[in-house]
Parts: structure tokens; sequence; C-alpha cells
């Protein structure tokens, strides 16, 4: 199996940009976009260029399950109706009402390690902080985690995938066939706790869905699946990624973040730097509906269309001196977190959850160094750009 590194991805990315912005290779029937605004009119139009990827994806009993209510495979009238039910629970005014409740988990999950002088920064904290959250927050037991992260790594672990399998490692028959197990063991998980709610309501989303009507209709249980999944593994994975890869950057950047721990008002401008260069999702797929343009390259219905968002983030007509790990960037209109409609929900959740955990562990350790005596590892960045295992070396203030 080969091994992928981010160096590896943006190599290609780069070498991928010397054919242009956007390019289509009519052999995969697939347009590839790595300019900014070319993505951001790709993501803004959902109309010609759609969520819903359609017979691009062979058909699979568990994988239509899930898609029945995830709502990020589903363009409009029917996303918008979906994401109103759960908006409320994240803007930023909500989330802001999580905060005591993510310093007193950040606080506990290291005070476990307490008198330790290394740590494994993703097992110990980046991994269980965002998952006991939304786990909370979905009125799941968040004692389950060893099983939603078998879950999580089965669906992304195509260690395979790359430069010439991307295609077919996002959208192929093997592809499918792989993240099949996984999802049915999820389906049936959540079905479960899905049904207990409907008997037995509490004050938890998934008592509010399974009481929530749309479109004149309440949810059906099957629906409720794939929204819950979608909320529960969008709700860590990326964030877990995003705390690792912050880890990573500081480590890498240690001028940068010198400036960052004596002046915590960087910390946000920080966050947003790591998760434009190390964008978790470095890519998004979409179907063309009709034929269309992407900057000036044709690209024929039915198309797949895969946006890019890693080349995005560093595409120099947008962003100076692009490769450059500055906390003060401003503006920073990075597509980090997607663009347009499917714009990340849980965008001010993640960045809440970031900024608290490593204001506290800035707090408590006067140095925080990937610990150069462990390898660290990583998923393939094709799939995820996040380390899985991040030995780190502490020093206590
Ligand atoms: C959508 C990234 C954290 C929930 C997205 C999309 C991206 C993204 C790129 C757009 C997908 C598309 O257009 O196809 C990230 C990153 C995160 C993060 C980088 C952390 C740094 C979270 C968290 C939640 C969450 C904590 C909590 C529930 C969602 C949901 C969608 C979404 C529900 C679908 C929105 C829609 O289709 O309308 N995210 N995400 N994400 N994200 Fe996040």
């Amino acid at each position: 199996m080969p091994t992928f590194t981010l160096s590896d991805l943006h190599a290609w990315l780069e070498q991928s940009r010397r054919r242009g912005p956007a390019f289509y290779d009519d052999e995969r029937r697939c347009c590839t976009v790595l300019g900014h605004p070319e993505i951001v009119s790709v993501l803004g139009d959902t109309a010609t260029f759609s969520s819903d990827l359609g017979d691009l994806v062979p058909r699979q009993e568990d994988l239509d399950l899930f898609q029945r209510g995830n709502f990020v495979r589903m363009d409009p009238p029917r996303h918008d109706t979906l994401r109103r039910l759960v908006g409320q629970a994240f803007t930023p005014r909500t989330v802001a009402g999580l905060e005591p409740r993510i310093a007193e988990v950040t606080t506990g999950l290291l005070d476990r390690q307490a008198g330790e002088r290394r740590i494994d920064l993703i097992e110990d904290l980046a991994y269980p902080l965002p998952v006991i959250v939304i786990a909370e927050m979905l009125g799941i037991p968040a004692a389950d985690r060893p099983l939603f992260r078998t879950w999580a790594d089965r669906l992304f672990e195509r260690s395979d995938a790359g430069p010439d399998e991307s295609l077919a490692a996002l959208t192929g028959r093997d592809a499918v066939d792989a993240i099949a197990p996984a999802l049915r063991d999820m389906n049936a998980y959540l079905l479960t706790h899905i049904r207990a709610r409907r008997a037995d309501p509490g004050e938890d989303l998934i008592s509010r869905l399974v009481l929530a009507e749309a479109d004149g209709a309440r949810l059906s249980d099957e629906e409720i699946v794939g929204f819950v999944g979608l909320l529960l593994l969008a709700g860590h994975i990326t964030t877990t990624a995003t705390l690792g890869n912050t880890v990573l950057c500081l480590d890498a950047h240690r001028d940068a973040a010198a400036e960052v721990r004596a002046d915590r008002s960087l910390l946000p401008g920080a966050i947003e730097e790591v998760v434009r260069l190390y964008t978790p999702f470095p890519r998004l797929a979409r179907r063309a509906t009709t034929d269309a343009t992407v900057g000036e390259t044709a690209v024929p219905a039915g198309a797949v269309v895969v946006t890019w968002l890693a080349a995005a983030n560093r595409d120099e007509r947008v962003f100076a001196d692009p490769t450059r790990f500055d906390p003060r960037r401003a503006p920073n209109p990075h597509l980090g977190f997607g663009h347009g409609l499917h714009f990340c929900l849980g965008a001010p959740l993640a960045r809440l959850e970031a900024r608290i955990a490593m204001n506290i562990l800035l707090d408590r350790y006067g140095d925080i160094a990937v610990d150069a005596t462990e390898p660290a590892e990583f998923r393939n960045p094709w799939m995820m750009v996040s380390p899985t295992r991040l030995p780190v070396a502490l020093t206590a203030r």
C-alpha cells in the first residue's frame, strides 16, 4: 500500500495546477477544479453543480439508508428544510453556551494525564473532546466512542487512494463496498437510539428531530439516521483533525507560536490559518446537472466535478505568500469550511472547541513539542488531512 503525506498531496496539486485552475478529463468524465474563484463559483451554484451525486455512485442498501437524511448530499429545497431543523443549535450564540462544558471536558481529559510528560494528543484530547461534545448534544452515550472511532476509521481509511485512484476512491464500486459494513453498523446503532428517543423523548437533538416537522410531516426514524450520522461524524473527525493539525503547525512555526502564546487574541486567526493550510476535507465532489463551464473549462452534463479546497486555500491570486502561516492574515477567505448553502453548519462549534482546547493547553504547558522519538501517524491526505496518533512531549509551566 502506498503511503502518502500532506507534501505529496500538495506537490500533486501544484503539478495539476499547471494545467490551469480547472480542467476536464474526458476519459474519467471528471472536472478537476483547483482555483479559488472557480471553486466559489461551483459551490455557489447548487442548481448546476448538485451535491446529489446520483448515478455517479453505485447503489448500495446501507448507503441508501444513510443518504435518506444526509443533507450534505441533498439540494434545495429539501436540504434547506432539513438544515433549518438543527440550524438553531449550531449558531455562534447557541454554541457559546457550551463554553463552560467544553472547558470542563478539556480540563478533565488533561487532568487524567496530569504528571505525564508525554501524551498522545489525539488519543488523550483531540479525539475524545469533540466526540463527547457532539454525543452530549445528540443524546447518545459518549462512552460508545470506541464504536464511533471504528466507523470513522473504516469510512475514511482508503489507504490506496492517491493521484491515480482519487476518483475511484470517491465514487467507485470498491469504495462503496468498502464502507458499507461500517455504515450498516452505524445505521443500526443510530436506529436503536432514535427509536428509544421516539418512545421516550428528552431534551437532546435526536428527541427534537423525532418531534420536528419538515414540510408538514414528521421525519421518519430512517430519515433521522443519516441526519444524525452526519452530525456525529462531521461533528468530530474534522475537529480532531484541526486540534492535531494546530499542534503540528505551532510546532513547525515556533516564532509564530510564541507570538500566539503571548497574545491569545491571535489564536482565532491561527486556527483559521490551520484550517486553510491543513484543510481537513481536501476536496468536495459535485455532479454537473447540465452542460456547464467552470472558469473557461467546458463540463458536460453528468460529469463529476471535484473541487480541491486544499488547492484553493493556497491560490496565490487570493492569498499573498500562500504557504506562509500567518495568524494575522486578514481577510482570510479560506474555503476549509466550504462555501455557499452547504457551508459547514458546525464551524462555530469547531472554532470554539479548538480555541478553548488550545487556550487550556497553552495555559498548562510552557512547551508542547511534537515528540521526535515516536512517529506520528496520519490518515491518507487524499481522504482527510489529519493525524491519527500524535505523541507530544509536554513541559509543565
Ligand atoms: C459541512 C468542514 C466541523 C457539521 C461541511 C463542509 C465542509 C466542512 C468543507 C462542506 C461540505 C460540502 O459542501 O459538501 C469542516 C471542518 C470542521 C468542521 C474543516 C472543523 C474544523 C464540523 C462540526 C460539525 C460539522 C464540529 C458539527 C455538527 C457539518 C454539517 C455539514 C458540514 C452538518 C453539512 C452542512 C450542509 O450540507 O448544509 N463541513 N467541518 N462540521 N459540517 Fe463541517
